[in-house]
Formats: C-alpha cells, structure tokens, sequence
C-alpha cells in the first residue's frame, strides 16, 4: 500500500493536495498519480525482462480510461483485452494492433469477425470459437487459452483456472484442438492460462506453468507444434491493508523464467497483469454528507457507494480509508463507511478507526484503480464519476462527471406512453 505525504494535515498526491482536488472537480472522483503507473509497469516488465523475453499484457479490464491507457502505450506494454469494446478502447489509445491480445470467453460470431477486422492476435477459448474462426479467417496467428485445473484468487467469484471452468480448453482436450487448429491450416504461436485474480502466493503461478511447460511440450511431441510464447496469466496480488506484504517480483520472475528456460524452448514469456499495474495508483475521494449514530454503530455517510466501487459490496473486499483532510489525526471511535445506495449491502469499509468525523471531510480510499472505475454503474440513477490524473504537481481532468442527461441519452419512450 502506497504512503501518501501528510502536509499539514492534509493528505497530498504527488504533490497536489487532494483536498483541492476535491474541491475543484467534485466528489466522488478517482484521482491517479501517473508516475505510480509507470513505476509498476517498468518494475514488472524489468522484473521479467532480465532474465528472457518478455511482453506485459496489461489487462485492460482493470481499467480502461484513456488516459492511463495512452500511459502505458508509451511505456510500450502490451494488452489483454476480453470484448471488442476494449480492443477498439485500446486502438483509440493509440496501441497498434499486434500488441493487442484478445482473450473472450462466450464469443459471438458478430464479435469474432469485427476482433478479426481489427488486426488483434486472437487467444482461442473454446473448440466452438476455432472452427467459427476459421469459417472467417485461416491467416492469423492464434493461440489457446486452456483450462489448468489450478485455480487461485481474493474470492471464489474471481477463480477462473479450476477444472470444470467455463474458461478454456479442458485438459483432455488441449491436444486434440491443437491438432485440429493446425489441420485448418492456423499458425498457432502460443499457449495460454489465467488462474485467477489476487492471490498473494507464488503458488498458483508456479503450478500453472509447470502445468503449461509440459503441455509446450507434449504440443511439440504429438502434434509437431513449436509453440512461441507461453502466457501465464494475470493475477498477481497487491496490498491492499497497512501491513500485508508485497509481492516478491524477482522470485516470481525467477520462478518462472527458470521452468520455462529449463523445460522448454519458449521464446517469450507473457504475463496479463490488471490489478498489480493500476491498483495502488488511485484513490477514490468521497465527501462525508452524513453522520448517524445507531444503536453501538457510528456511520459516516458518504457520496460514494456501490455505484462507484463496488468491490467491498461483491466480494467483501478490504479498501483502507484516511480522512484527507484530517491526515494527522488518529482514529477515536470506530465508523461504518457507507454511501448513498438504497441497499443495505451498500458500504466502503466496516468497523474503521478513524478522527470525530464531520459532515464536509474527505474520505481516501485507498487502492481503487483496479476494478473501481471500470466497474461502476449508474445504479439507482447516479451519473458515475470524474476520473483525475496528477502527475508532478498538476491535476488534470481524465473523465468529465456524467449529468443527468447521460442517464437518458440512450433510452427511448414509445410516442404513445407520452401523451
Ligand atoms: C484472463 C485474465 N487475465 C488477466 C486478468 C487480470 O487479473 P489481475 O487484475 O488480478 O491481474 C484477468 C482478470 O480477471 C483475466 O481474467
């Protein structure tokens, strides 16, 4: 988790008071500090780099303004991207299309031809999306995402590498779809696992790509394949509390980079990381609106709920939270942070320390870069949020707060329903 600077009891981010931020472009917003995002991107691709080829597919989901995209176009990373909306996202950042990796899951016909149309690599999920692939192109390269049987992650929602998953080709079926692959005439360059999303053990990673390593293998063997690249994922977690401990990158890369140099004749290693390049970057700040006291509990009611983050209410998630404005004080009393959502699932953290809480202060709640933005939603008919980026002492608007308008611009009422 990040420190931030405490300059006279406010709470500063790169320089800029974050008070002044959210005095001048209103709460909630998402404040992220540009230079947080490169270092992550240049410590995960250096941390891999030094020891054999590497390409970071920064998935895209985690977050997809633009502005933080065109960051890491110009940091030179690659992309994962899971619809057709993030690929397209991603050309309009500026990325060209051979560094884009579309991975889908479910994909329809209309969508595979309009990824094709774009020029992207195309990762395989299913038997069924190869032989419709190839109804529409044999001349791009492709390849598969399977299925490991390892499974990891921050909640059961997240796990996406177990067996019996709906990502990817089962086990028993990964050779015989790379024969069939090749016999359609596809150059298949590559092979592909995610086992999840936040978990805090090299375990999972290790384990996965043993279990990769021997598939490069058996491809090679069975069906005289020489794959590429080996792509082991995304997932690695972050610190999202005071105290929990960082992920060890030079032991991982370590790991890794030795199975696959030692196992195979993998050129290129892979990897799809979300969270671990955008996360600690941004603070969501939210204005306390309301206080309540009921029966043992104190609540600081703020303008941000589920419509704005919606991790703590999906998956119990643990965000810290500072009171911008009161960065020096200590915590007196424990508070319930809660927001504005007509759900009692609706809060930001339970059961925090935090200074005698006023109507007006500012909440930071910390690691929202990852799965904040780009999961919010205008539920119960709030327009979601502006999105800030500071970079060395300067604050610039990345996304306007929508208005009420955008609550309608798409919906159309039946002439008839308006007389
Ligand atoms: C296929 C794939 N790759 C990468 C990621 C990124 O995970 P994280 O943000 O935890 O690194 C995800 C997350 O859902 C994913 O599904």
């Amino acid at each position: 988790m990040r420190d931030y600077e405490n300059n006279k009891g406010t709470m500063m981010i790169d320089g800029v008071s974050s008070v002044d931020i959210a005095n001048k472009f209103g709460t909630p917003v998402y404040v992220t500090d540009e230079q947080i995002v490169r270092e992550n991107y240049r410590n995960i691709y250096n941390a891999f780099a030094q020891y054999m080829p590497t390409e970071v597919h920064y998935a895209c989901k985690a977050n997809t303004n633009l502005a933080i995209l065109s960051i890491l176009n110009q940091e030179g990373s690659h992309i994962d991207a899971v619809s057709i909306g993030e690929v397209l996202t991603c050309l309009k950042a500026g990325f060209p299309a051979e560094r884009i990796m579309y991975t889908g899951v479910n994909v329809s016909d209309e969508e595979l031809a309009q990824v094709v149309q774009t020029g992207c690599r195309i990762n395989l999920d299913s038997r069924s999306e190869l032989e419709r692939l190839a109804k529409i192109t044999t001349d791009i390269p492709i390849s598969f995402r399977i299925t490991p049987g390892v499974a990891s992650g921050h909640s059961e929602k997240v796990m996406t590498g177990g067996k019996g998953s709906k990502f990817g080709i089962p086990m028993n079926q990964v050779i015989d779809t790379y024969a069939r692959a090749k016999d359609l005439g596809f150059d298949v360059k590559g092979i592909h696992a995610h086992t999840g999303s936040g978990g805090m053990t090299t375990d999972p990673f290790t384990d996965v790509v043993d279990v990769l390593c021997e598939m490069v293998n058996r491809i090679e063997e069975e069906v005289n394949i020489k794959l590429e690249f080996l792509d082991f994922g995304g997932g690695i977690g972050v610190p999202y509390r005071p105290h929990d401990p960082e992920a060890d990158l030079n032991e991982l890369a370590i790991l890794i980079t030795d199975t696959i140099q030692e196992e195979t004749d993998i050129k290129t290693v892979a990897l799809e990381p979300g969270r671990f390049i955008v996360c600690d970057s941004t603070v969501l700040l939210t204005k306390c609106v309301d206080i309540k006291e009921a029966g043992m509990k104190k609540f600081v009611g703020v303008d941000a709920g589920f419509n704005t983050l919606i991790r703590p209410a999906l998956y119990d998630s643990y965000h810290y939270v500072a009171v911008a404005n009161k960065f020096n004080k200590a915590g007196v009393a424990k508070y319930e942070v809660v927001g504005p959502i007509c759900k009692s699932g609706d809060y930001i953290a339970h059961d925090r320390a935090l200074p005698e809480m006023e109507e007006g202060d500012i909440v930071a709640v910390y690691c929202g870069g990852a799965y904040g933005f780009s999961m919010s939603s205008n539920y119960n008919s709030r327009p979601r949020c502006a999105e800030v980026l500071v970079n060395n002492g300067e604050a610039e608007l990345i996304r306007e707060r929508e208005d009420f308008e955008d609550l309608w611009r798409h919906q159309i009422v039946p002439a008839r329903l308006s007389k």
